[in-house]
């Protein structure tokens, strides 16, 4: 494989990727060289290319586009162009459009599409999947949703894609939380938002621009109902406008009992439970879900899956996920419902198996 984008991110992924045998990293290229030299230092035998010498390179197959959401749609579309797999950091694209070409040259080039978050297929969210799919709840009748920051400019040094088409509260975090309640709960048919922009600017926080404004030209807070296929009602709030919450990430209300859902920007963490007239919470042992996983696992996952088989990080469901948060977005500019037109399949539960033994 080769990785485009060599920022924030790019550490995490090499690190799994180091201890992951289904993958070789080969290449990586960034429009900043150096970084992308830097990014590297700690890994033997992995050549620093341009952008074009890594989508010609033959022992490619797969490129990681980890370049910012504005990029992902060119990324992507080279590489399907140079018949390669690829696998992207979310959101899928920047808009719908950009994505719906993306999709559409893959299908026609014969190549695959990919796409974070991965952390879904941890045991975080696989065990919470797993009790409900199991009847744990009873049947699912409404979720919770809610991430509330005041701001990734706090701790990002290049923040500027938080604040511009493809960032926001929305389409930054809401993978994480759409994706999981889509994995739960199946996928969205109507949404129904409201959302704000509380100033015009914000201020760097860390690193040498430190202190420096960016410009702010999406909503930071994002709230609305999902309603699902399935006739759950999930309520969601996105914000980089609060300064914390102790509301959990997502929980999950069914006939006969409520489920507290991890963090699903984590792999892990205790699904907790309460049945009806229950006191208390008690936590379920993990019983599904990549054990000790990294970003990356769902790379090795799609690497994996038979080219019959939709893979589980797959582009039809990254392509509804970020339908449902443009069209959410379009409900609260328009204060209509919107219908959304795309839907996908859950993806295949994961068993409780070692992340480096990806399951196909
Ligand atoms: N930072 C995080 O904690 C985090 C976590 C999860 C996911 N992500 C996602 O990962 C992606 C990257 O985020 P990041 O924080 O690493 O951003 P970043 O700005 O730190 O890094 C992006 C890199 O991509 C390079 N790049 C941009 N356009 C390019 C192009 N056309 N060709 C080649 N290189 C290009 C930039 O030079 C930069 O080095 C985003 O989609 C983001 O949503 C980030």
């Amino acid at each position: 494989m080769g990785v485009v984008g060599c920022g924030a991110i790019s550490a995490q992924y090499f690190q799994t990727i180091d201890r992951l045998p289904q993958l070789r990293l080969v290449a990586v290229a960034d429009l900043d060289l150096e970084r992308a030299r830097e990014a590297v230092r700690p890994y033997t035998g992995v050549d620093v290319l341009s952008v074009a010498e890594l989508m010609a390179d033959p022992r490619v197959d797969v490129v990681l586009n980890l370049t910012v959401p504005a990029a992902h749609a060119e990324i992507a579309l080279q590489a399907i162009a140079a018949g390669k797999d690829v696998y992207c950091e979310k959101p899928l694209a920047a808009t719908v459009a950009d994505a719906g070409q993306m999709l559409r040259a893959a299908d026609a080039a014969g190549v695959r599409v990919g796409c974070a978050p991965d952390t879904v297929l941890g045991t975080g969210t696989q065990t919470a999947r797993k009790a409900i799919d199991d009847g744990v709840i009873g049947r699912p009748i409404a979720a919770t949703a809610t991430m509330m920051t005041p701001g990734h400019e706090r701790w990002h040094p290049n923040p500027d894609f938080y604040y511009v088409p493809g960032g926001g509260p929305l389409l930054d975090m809401g993978p994480y939380y759409i994706t999981s309640l889509v994995t739960l709960l199946g996928p969205v048919t109507t949404v129904i938002g409201a959302a704000s922009r509380t100033r015009a600017k914000r201020t760097i926080g860390s690193g040498p621009r430190r202190g420096e404004e960016i410009p702010v030209t999406v909503d930071t807070h994002v709230t609305g109902v999902l309603v699902h296929a399935s006739g759950v009602l999930t309520t969601l709030v996105m914000s980089f406008d609060g300064a914390a919450t102790k509301a959990p990430n997502i929980e999950v209300h069914g006939e006969k009992g409520s489920l507290v859902v991890p963090n699903p920007n984590h792999f892990d963490g205790s699904v907790l439970v309460s049945g009806v007239g229950e006191e208390g919470w008690r936590a379920l042992p993990d019983s599904a879900g990549y054990v000790g996983a990294g970003r990356g696992v769902g790379l090795a996952d799609f690497a994996a899956t038979p080219a019959d088989e939709a893979p589980r990080a797959g582009g039809s469901l990254a392509f509804h996920v970020l339908d449902v948060m443009e069209s959410l977005l379009a409900s609260a500019h328009s204060g209509a419902a919107v219908t959304i037109t795309s839907t996908c399949e859950r993806p295949s539960p994961v068993d409780l198996l070692p992340a480096q033994g990806t399951q196909v």
